[in-house]
């Protein structure tokens, strides 16, 4: 399935209920068991901030951030990721996951 434009709102909601246990996303952010995600889109995976010590399988795989490779990286991490240290399930709809990126496009620039 290709990213399409979602809904910003719904996006925010479920970052809070979902992610915001591990992220943050304003500029400056603290990183806790995940990394701040500010800058993310165009960012390469593994490099997003000096604060943050990840998995060896996150730098090798050089991912380039941007709202595709978030869609098929989110619905299982672990899957597009093998070895990365990001406990997380996936969001399986891809509405979710549309309105998540939505909403990180604008929260994370
Ligand atoms: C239980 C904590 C946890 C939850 C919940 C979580 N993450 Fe993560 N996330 C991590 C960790 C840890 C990493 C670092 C992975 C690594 O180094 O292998 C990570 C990495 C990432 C990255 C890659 C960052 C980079 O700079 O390469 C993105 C993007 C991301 N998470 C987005 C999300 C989103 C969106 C959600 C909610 C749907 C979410 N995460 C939920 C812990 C979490």
């Amino acid at each position: 399935m290709p990213f399409a434009e979602g809904n910003e709102k719904a996006g925010e909601k479920l970052f809070k209920t979902r992610c915001a246990s591990c992220h943050t996303v304003e500029k400056g952010g603290s990183s806790k068991t995940g990394p701040n995600l500010n800058g993310l889109f165009g960012r390469v995976s593994g490099q997003g901030t000096d604060s943050f010590s990840y998995s060896d399988a996150s730098k090798k795989a050089a991912v380039s951030w941007g709202e595709q490779t978030l869609f098929d990286y989110l619905e299982n991490p672990k899957k597009f990721m093998p070895g990365t240290k990001m406990a997380f399930g996936g969001l399986k709809k891809d509405k979710d996951r549309n309105d998540l990126i939505t909403y990180l496009k604008k929260s994370t620039s």
